[in-house]
């Protein structure tokens, strides 16, 4: 019988260590290093030969957080690992997941590629982008919801009279997913995108005069879709505004834009490290929602319960 080891790379080991220590294990050793020239460098301080390893790294930029990976996953294969299990927290390079005009790349296939010729058997993640990427791998995948202890978070706060906002076409499901639990009425906006990263038009589709609302998202990259929203939102006469979003990537001046904005509150998840503090950021962390996942996907126990949010 196999046992069960953890390894984290470098980019997010404070999540690595409790979901390690949630799980009541230590996190194994796993050396990384690298030359003078940036080169990654990495050795399994532990014996794995015959072992399940989970190795825990989300995959955001920079690309050394993917190469990392791709290191540590070949360092496993040649150490005789029995399964190689990646816990990708958040899954990077993902919203280039359709060849949306003439001459660009699909990373979000690209890196399910590399993934996969690396040697990988497995991959847990959680709330990915578009949830068909799924089909971009033909190794097992498990895709799990953060909406399962946000709307916990949310519901314990009683917000009332309250609206469930989708900032944009694209995160309708979510959306819907968190109103009907969290017994709430849903609204839209209606976003353009004239280049990457940057705003244009916010139409809100539906009513949220004199209401509290909640903008839910599954990333907050530059912030300028979430604070275009919440301007769009006060001009319509929402009230109290919230956010809860999953992936706080959080570049640029995304810091400052939130703490300008007129957002009472944004709840953001631990799957990537936040670069700095603030009063209107409040997190709360995936740790026992991954351990249970990595438990019991070792146990070949079915994980259904963790992804069940999103049935209707
Ligand atoms: C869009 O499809 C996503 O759900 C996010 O709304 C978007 O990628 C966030 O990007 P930014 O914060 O740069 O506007």
């Amino acid at each position: 019988m196999p046992n069960l080891k953890i390894f984290s790379c470098r980019g997010n080991l404070p999540l690595a260590e409790k979901i390690a220590k949630n799980l009541g294990i230590p996190l194994g050793k796993l050396e990384i290093k690298n030359f003078s020239d940036g080169e990654i460098w990495v050795k399994f301080l532990d014996n794995i030969r015959g072992s399940d390893v989970y190795i825990i790294q989300p995959t955001n930029p920079p690309a050394e957080n993917i190469m990392e990976l791709l290191i540590a996953i070949d360092a496993a294969r040649r150490a005789s690992a029995n399964k190689v299990n990646l816990v990708i927290p958040y899954f990077g390079y993902a919203r280039q997941d359709r060849k949306d005009q003439p001459r660009v790349a699909i990373t979000a296939k690209l890196i399910a590629n590399i993934l996969a010729k690396s040697g990988t058997d497995r991959i847990i993640t959680m709330d990915l982008h578009a949830p068909q990427i799924q089909g971009f791998f033909d190794i097992p995948f498990d895709h799990i919801y953060s909406s399962a202890i946000m709307v916990d978070h949310f519901r314990k706060k009683k917000i009332p009279n309250l609206v469930v906002v989708s900032p944009d076409v694209g995160g309708i499901n979510m959306a819907r997913a968190y109103a009907k639990r969290l017994n709430a009425e849903i609204c839209l906006i209606d976003k353009r995108r004239p280049k990457p990263n940057e705003v244009e038009v916010m139409n809100v589709i539906g009513d949220v005069k004199g209401k509290n609302v909640l903008i839910v998202d599954d990333i907050i990259d530059t912030a300028g879709t979430f604070t275009s929203a919440i301007r769009a939102l006060k001009e319509n006469g929402a009230k109290d505004i919230y956010g809860a979003c999953t992936h706080a990537i959080l570049s640029g001046s995304a810091y400052e834009k939130i703490e300008s904005s007129s957002l009472k509150k944004l709840v953001v998840t631990d799957s990537i490290p936040l670069k700095q503090k603030s009063n209107k950021i409040e997190v709360i962390t995936i740790t026992k929602i991954f351990a249970k996942a990595i438990q019991r996907t070792f146990e070949n126990k079915s994980i259904s319960t963790l992804f069940d949010v999103f049935k209707s």
